[in-house]
C-alpha cells in the first residue's frame, strides 16, 4: 500500500482558529504541528502519496507541509467548496489516487492520535479479502460513540447509532477513524454531495452484502476533539506512550524546544512541552501541560494539565489546573484557575482577581 487520504475538513467547529475552542490541526503537539505525527506514522508504514482532503483553513497546511518531501512524502491538497462530510471528502479526491482498482488505500481522520499498527490493518484487509477494513478500538464508556459489533471472525455486522439505553450497548467496540478501502469501493460513494461514511457509506455497503472487516487493536488511541484531550495527547507523545517518529527529540518527562528558555530551578514533568521562544521563570512547576510558542510562565506559577496558548502570559504564583488559556491572553499574578476554565484569546485577567472554591 502506498497511498492514503487524510481527512482534515468538516463544518468548522473542530478547526476554528481559537485555541479555546478545539485544537486546529496545525497547533503544535509535542513541538510540531499535530498532523505531522500522523503523516510521519503513515510514511513509516510505507505510504508515500497522501491526499489531504480539507474544507476549511486549507491554506494553513500547504505553506507548512508543501509537497511533503521533507517528510519523504508526496502530498496533494484538495479543498472542498462546501464541506462534503467524511464520505463525500473521500469521493471528492478519488481522481487524485494512482492505485489500481484492487489496491488498498489507507484513509484516516485528522483528529485522532493513535498507535495503530497500520501494516497490520493492511494485512488484515488483504488476508480477509475485505472491501473495507476498519480499525476498531474498545472504550470503557461507549455511550458517546456509534458502536461497531463484529462476528467471531471480525466481520462487521452493524453500525449502530449512539446507544440510548443500557440494552443498546451490545459491544464496547467503536470506529477508531482509520480505514483501508479497496480502491474501487471509493468510486461507489455518491459524488458531489455530503456523505457520511459512518451513517451512509458503511451501512449501505453492509446492506448490499459487502465485506467490512473490523480489526480491534487496543493500542494507544485518543480523539483530540477537545483542548484537554489535545494536552493529554501532546504529553503522551512526549512521554513515548503515543508512538510517533516526528517527536523532535528524545521521549521523556519533558520536551523543551531549542529556542525556549527555562530557568534552571523550574520543574517540568509529565510530558510537558515548552514551545519555541516560550519562557518559564524561576521556581515555576509545570506538569503534563503544553506551553505554546512565545508564551511566558512567570516565576512561581504552577501549571498542571493545561494548555497555555501562543504568546499568552501566566503571572507569578498563578495556579492553573485543567485550564485552557487562549492565544495572547494574560493571566495576572496570584490567580487560581481550575476545572476546565477557558480564558479567551487576548483576554486580560488582572492580578489577584480569581480564586477557586468548590464550595465543599
Ligand atoms: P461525517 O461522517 O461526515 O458525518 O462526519 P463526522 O461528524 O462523523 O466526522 P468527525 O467530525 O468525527 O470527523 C472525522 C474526521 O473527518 C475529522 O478528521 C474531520 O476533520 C474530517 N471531516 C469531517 N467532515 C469533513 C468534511 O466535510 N470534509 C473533510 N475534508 N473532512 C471532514
Amino acid at each position: 500500500m502506498t497511498e492514503a487520504i487524510l481527512l482534515v475538513g468538516g463544518k468548522g467547529t473542530r478547526l476554528r482558529p481559537l485555541t479555546v475552542h478545539t485544537p486546529k490541526p496545525m497547533v503544535p503537539a509535542a513541538g510540531v504541528p499535530f498532523l505531522t505525527h500522523q503523516l510521519a506514522r503513515a510514511r513509516a508504514a510505507g505510504v508515500d502519496h497522501i491526499v489531504l482532503a480539507t474544507s476549511y483553513l486549507a491554506e494553513v497546511f500547504e505553506p507548512y507541509f508543501g509537497d511533503g518531501s521533507a517528510l519523504g512524502l508526496h502530498i496533494e491538497y484538495v479543498t472542498e467548496v462546501e464541506p462534503l462530510g467524511t464520505g463525500g471528502a473521500i469521493r471528492n479526491v478519488a481522481s487524485r489516487l494512482r492505485s489500481a482498482p484492487g489496491d488498498p488505500v489507507l484513509i484516516f481522520n485528522g483528529d485522532i492520535l493513535t498507535g495503530l499498527d497500520i501494516p497490520a490493518l493492511v494485512r488484515t484487509h488483504e488476508t480477509t479479502g475485505a472491501d473495507v477494513s476498519l480499525h476498531l478500538t474498545r472504550v470503557t464508556d461507549p455511550r458517546a460513540y456509534g458502536l461497531v459489533p463484529t462476528d467471531a471472525t471480525g466481520r462487521v455486522t452493524a453500525f449502530l447509532e449512539k446507544p440510548q439505553t443500557p440494552e443498546e450497548i451490545v459491544t464496547d467496540q467503536i470506529n477508531a477513524g482509520a480505514y483501508v478501502f479497496r480502491r474501487s469501493v471509493i468510486d461507489t460513494i455518491p459524488e458531489g454531495r455530503p456523505v457520511s461514511v459512518e451513517r451512509e457509506t458503511f451501512p449501505e455497503l453492509l446492506a448490499t452484502g459487502a465485506h467490512l472487516q473490523g480489526m480491534v487493536d487496543s493500542t494507544y488511541w485518543l480523539d483530540l476533539g477537545t483542548p484537554q484531550a489535545f494536552v493529554r495527547g501532546s504529553a503522551d507523545l512526549v512521554l513515548g506512550r503515543a508512538p510517533s517518529p516526528a517527536v523532535p527529540g528524545r521521549c521523556g518527562d519533558r520536551l523543551v524546544l531549542p529556542t525556549a528558555r527555562v530557568a534552571p530551578d523550574a520543574k517540568l514533568t509529565g510530558g510537558t512541552v515548552v514551545g519555541a521562544d516560550a519562557y518559564v521563570g524561576e521556581g515555576a512547576r509545570i506538569t503534563g501541560s503544553t506551553i505554546l510558542p512565545g508564551a511566558v510562565v512567570e516565576p512561581g506559577a504552577i501549571v498542571t494539565d493545561s494548555l497555555v496558548g501562543a504568546r499568552a502570559r501566566i503571572g507569578e504564583r498563578t495556579v492553573l489546573t485543567d485550564a485552557v488559556i487562549g492565544d495572547g491572553a494574560v493571566v495576572g499574578p496570584d490567580n487560581e484557575l481550575r476545572q476546565g476554565v477557558r480564558v479567551w484569546c487576548d483576554a486580560h485577567i488582572p492580578a489577584s482577581s480569581l480564586r477557586f472554591s468548590s464550595d465543599q
